[in-house]
């Protein structure tokens, strides 16, 4: 027993999977290691209704210590959309989506994350997904376990009367829709759009339940959100209150803008920075190269916020996940993947040499023969950040993270992974 100050250790807890009649169970002991202890108020019952129907509880795993729940977490059944081939619209392919991972306090640092893991890699094999992935509370908890920083998300804000756009954008007409106009329209829309742009995940009914419904908790304080839409694109924004009186003029917070053109998402923003009574606007989950900085007449205006690291990618299945994106350039690279630092006990088929030949017509990967030589040596976790094209092998190893073996590896790494645009992730999970 390590640090607990209790009672038992790790191998006195069981971790076992959630049985279908602990649904609420399972999200109130989700709530206490994020810091939100159940109320009993009538607004967070029904929201914990919703969670209960969002958690697929044959993917849900617990820490039951003598019957009392003290570790948890899932996985979500969901896709990701990978880089595309040229002129193609992007692939996607299923990924566990790992999520609600938690542990209380009062039995943190006794390996019960590191045996949920286990549980959860093994089941994602078993599902055949070739991918995981999850959103990190920290950046330090999930290399250990082979996951990569793939995608980082950018924010955004611009004062309106700053915002002339030296390249205009077109005329498109939008409508501004109600509750019901919006869930019968933006999923489609949505699911175009996410074929344009890699790093984006699927959004089943109950997470649109929840866009579209916009609980008090996801407001921070704004207003409910507006929905508008257009043939290939939509918006979601909110208002944040001031007094206009004293000269104040409110904020715009953009919590969606999705087009499935540059064209089309310039619009977009044009009517959100054209809204009368407006002072500032702030876009949030945006792409690191956002193209409309380069529509300003004066790019300085639109200030970098903030910029945080977001989706981590574990590749599972070296030669499925690497078959399933697109390339943009012929090349050929062996790639020396080594297992990541924690041991889960169970072999880690993603490691060995692996020889890939892609290009814009397709990609095929196999295990390395007897004497064919690596070209560059990665953990598994690196090359979980190379797959989506965010980051590259000359960058990561730059940082010592990517080793080159024979002359002209990294070189050969970077062309054959290089995307655009950058990934993103604009949805959590
Ligand atoms: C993150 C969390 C789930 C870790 O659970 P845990 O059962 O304590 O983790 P484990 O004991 O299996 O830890 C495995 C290893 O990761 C390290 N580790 C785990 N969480 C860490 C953290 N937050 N910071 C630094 N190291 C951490 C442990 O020290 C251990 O390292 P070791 O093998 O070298 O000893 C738990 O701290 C927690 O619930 N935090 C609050 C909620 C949260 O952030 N959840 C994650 C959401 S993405």
């Amino acid at each position: 027993m390590r640090g607990s100050g209790g009672k038992t250790g790790a191998m006195d807890v069981e971790v076992r999977k959630l049985r279908p009649e602990e649904g609420e169970a399972f999200v109130r002991s989700v709530a206490v290691p994020f810091l939100s202890p159940a109320t009993g108020d009538p607004h967070e019952l029904a929201e914990d209704q919703d969670r209960v129907a969002k958690t697929e509880t044959d993917r849900a795993w617990v820490a039951s210590d003598d019957g009392r729940f003290v570790g948890n977490a899932c996985i979500h059944t969901m896709d990701l959309t990978l880089p595309a081939f040229p002129d193609r619209a992007c692939p996607v392919t299923a990924m566990a989506g790992v999520s609600a991972v938690g542990v209380h306090p009062t039995h943190r640092r006794r390996g019960l994350l590191s045996r949920m893991m286990a549980a959860m890699l093994d089941d994602a094999r078993a599902h055949g997904e070739a991918l995981a992935g999850l959103i990190a509370s920290e950046s330090i908890i999930y290399g250990r376990f082979g996951f990569g920083h793939a995608t980082d998300m950018a924010e955004f804000t611009i004062n309106t009367r700053e915002s002339a756009f030296s390249n205009p954008a077109p005329h498109l007409d939008l409508q501004l829709l109600d509750r019901e106009e919006a869930a019968k329209i933006l999923p489609d829309l949505y699911d175009r759009q996410r074929r344009t742009r890699s790093g984006e995940v699927s959004r089943n009914q109950q997470v649109w339940k929840e866009v579209i419904a916009d609980p008090p908790n996801r407001r921070h304080g704004g207003s409910g959100v507006f929905f508008a839409s257009c043939d290939d694109g939509y918006l979601a924004y909110r208002a944040h209150d001031a007094n206009v009186l004293r000269g104040d003029l409110p904020r715009i917070t953009v919590e969606e803008l999705r087009g499935t053109t540059p064209e089309v998402e310039a619009a977009l923003w044009r009517f959100v920075l054209d809204l009368d009574l407006v002072g500032e606007v702030t876009a949030r989950r945006r792409p690191v190269d956002e193209p409309v900085r380069w529509r300003f007449a004066d790019p300085r205006q639109l200030k970098v916020t903030d910029v945080v690291d977001r989706l981590y990618v574990r590749i599972l299945d070296v030669p499925a996940a690497l078959e399933a994106r697109g390339y943009r350039n012929e090349g050929r690279v062996v790639l020396d993947v080594l297992p990541p630092s924690a041991s889960l006990g169970s072999d880690d088929a993603a490691s060995g040499t692996w020889v890939l030949e892609g290009g814009p017509d397709g990609a095929s990967c196999r295990a390395g023969r007897a004497g064919e030589e690596a070209d560059v040596r990665l953990t598994v976790t690196d090359l979980g950040s190379l797959y989506l094209g965010g980051f590259s092998a000359s960058l990561l190893a730059a940082a010592g993270r990517v080793q080159e073996l024979t002359a002209g590896g990294i070189e050969a790494a970077d062309s054959l992974f290089a995307t655009w645009p950058a990934p993103l992730t604009g949805t959590g999970f």
